[in-house]
C-alpha cells in the first residue's frame, strides 16, 4: 500500500495537470515540510505532509473564479478541493479537518497556533525566499529558521 504522501504527491500532479511549476512549488515545499518537521517533535507527520502537498491546490480555482492567485481566494477555494481529494483517498475525519483548515490559513499566520501549521507555514516561506516570491519573512518555528539560515536558501 503507497503511503499517504505518495498517494497525495499523485493526485496533486493529477490536479495540477501540466502546471509544472505549480507541482514543483508543492514538492519542494513537501520536502522542506519533512525536514522541518524534524526538529517539531509535537508535529504530526501525515498532516504536516498532507497539508504541505495540498496547501495550494486552490490556486487554479482563485485564478478561475477571481483572475486572481492571492492567498485570500487560495485559502477559499483550497479546502473544499483539499476535502474531496482526502475523502476519495479515504483518509480519517481529523486529519482531513486539520489539513483544511491550514490550508485555509496558509496565508495567514498568526490565526492557528498549531505546530502542524508552523511546520507547513515555513516550508512555504522557504520556497517563497528561495523564489523571490518574498523579500523577507518571519519563521514560526525553529526548525524553520535553523534551515533558512544553514545557508539553504542559494538560488
Ligand atoms: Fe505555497
Amino acid at each position: 500500500m503507497e503511503s499517504i504522501k505518495d498517494r497525495l504527491i499523485g493526485r496533486m500532479k493529477q490536479y495540477f495537470s501540466d502546471d509544472k511549476k505549480r507541482i514543483q512549488h508543492a514538492l519542494r515545499v513537501t520536502e522542506y515540510a519533512e525536514r522541518i518537521f524534524q526538529y517539531e517533535k509535537n508535529a504530526d507527520r501525515d498532516v504536516v505532509l498532507a497539508a504541505a502537498i495540498l496547501h495550494d491546490i486552490g490556486i487554479h480555482e482563485a485564478e478561475r473564479k477571481y483572475g486572481s492567485s492571492q492567498g485570500k481566494y487560495q485559502e477559499i477555494e483550497g479546502p473544499p478541493i483539499a476535502r474531496k481529494i482526502m475523502f476519495e483517498e479515504e483518509l480519517p475525519d481529523k486529519l482531513v479537518d486539520e489539513v483544511c483548515q491550514i490550508i485555509a490559513h496558509h496565508h495567514t499566520p498568526g490565526v492557528l497556533n498549531a505546530d502542524n501549521f508552523k511546520v507547513v507555514y515555513d516550508a512555504d516561506l522557504i520556497v517563497n525566499l528561495e523564489d523571490r516570491e518574498l523579500k523577507k519573512g518571519r519563521f514560526l518555528t525553529e526548525g524553520g529558521s535553523k534551515i533558512a539560515s544553514e545557508g539553504q536558501l542559494t538560488k
